[in-house]
């Protein structure tokens, strides 16, 4: 039987990849970001996931204008990085579950969500950055499923949408009938704007609520449509539905055993926060 072990939220912000592949971690601008993670580093070492279902959003490398899915889900046995502009290393592949990728696809296609499957994806930073924080050094303990959500063309998927796609997203990993540790990483936010007039936005009040709300009392937040969460978050706050499809997959109660917020990293707000099941 498949377990979701615990959810991890974090940002992804391209500059965090820069940092960490240029070895700044411990400089004055970044040790008050990069200190939010070692609790979760540490949980991950202790209770050893086998795989990662990563629900985040492509900013156009893997999906561009022309062919852009609401709902993609990755069943590759590898992901491969490109280069997308940001002067990131490209990085190796990522492992691949097709099994339970397959598994997925067909128990959230039987839940009414149809979505795009993906025999070959490309991971963009969205994917990567999350992953070297989490596990530094290139480390690839994990295998993983891809879960990528639209936020480049709208009409965007709804709080309300993502939030129902996690619970089935829940249901499916609890009815894979073979023996798999799961951790849910959510990727994105917080509030951030990079372009316009609006562009260096930051919402520190509404960021914070977020956090509440998202341990507490996540149906509060698919009351906001797309449009509020881009008036209150800035047009790339809307990432912030990666974190709702992520808390839609655990139990209605969950335990916060950490969370961090720190302003800004780039032009973003940066939220981490380690989830587990309550039983
Ligand atoms: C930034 C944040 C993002 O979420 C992203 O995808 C790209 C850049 C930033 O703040 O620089
Ligand atoms: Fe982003």
């Amino acid at each position: 039987m498949a377990t979701l072990i615990g959810g991890i939220c974090t940002s992804h912000i391209p500059a965090i990849g820069n940092a960490i592949a240029r070895g700044l971690e411990d400089e004055p601008y970044w040790r008050p970001f990069f200190a939010g993670y070692p609790p979760v580093r540490k949980w991950l070492a202790e209770t050893k996931p086998d795989v990662a279902v990563v629900i985040y959003n492509d900013h156009g490398l893997n999906f561009f204008l022309d062919n852009l899915p609401t709902f993609a889900i990755g069943a590759a046995p590898q992901y491969p990085n490109a280069d997308e502009g940001w002067g990131l290393p490209t990085l190796a592949p990522y492992p691949g579950d097709p099994r339970l990728s397959w598994h997925i696809i067909e128990s959230l296609v039987n839940d009414e969500f149809d979505v795009a499957t993906c025999q070959e994806m490309r991971v963009d930073h969205a994917f990567t950055v999350p992953q070297a924080l989490l596990w530094p050094g290139g480390a690839r303990p994990v295998r993983t499923v891809p879960i990528a959500v639209n936020t480049v063309q709208h009409p965007l998927p709804s709080p309300a949408r993502c939030y129902k796609l996690g619970q089935a997203l829940g249901r499916a990993i609890a009815s894979y009938p073979e023996d798999a540790r799961v951790v849910a990483i959510a990727t994105g936010g917080l509030s951030h704007q990079l372009d316009g007039e609006r562009a260096g936005f930051i919402n520190k009040q509404f960021d914070l609520m977020c956090l509440d709300k998202i341990v507490e009392d996540p149906q509060a937040l698919t009351q906001y449509s797309i449009h509020d969460l881009v008036r209150l978050a800035g047009t790339q706050g809307v990432e912030l539905i990666m974190w709702l499809v992520l808390r839609g997959a655990m139990t209605a109660r969950v335990h916060q055993l950490h969370r961090h917020y720190h302003i800004p990293v780039s032009n973003t707000a940066a939220g981490l926060l380690l989830l587990e099941n309550a039983a």
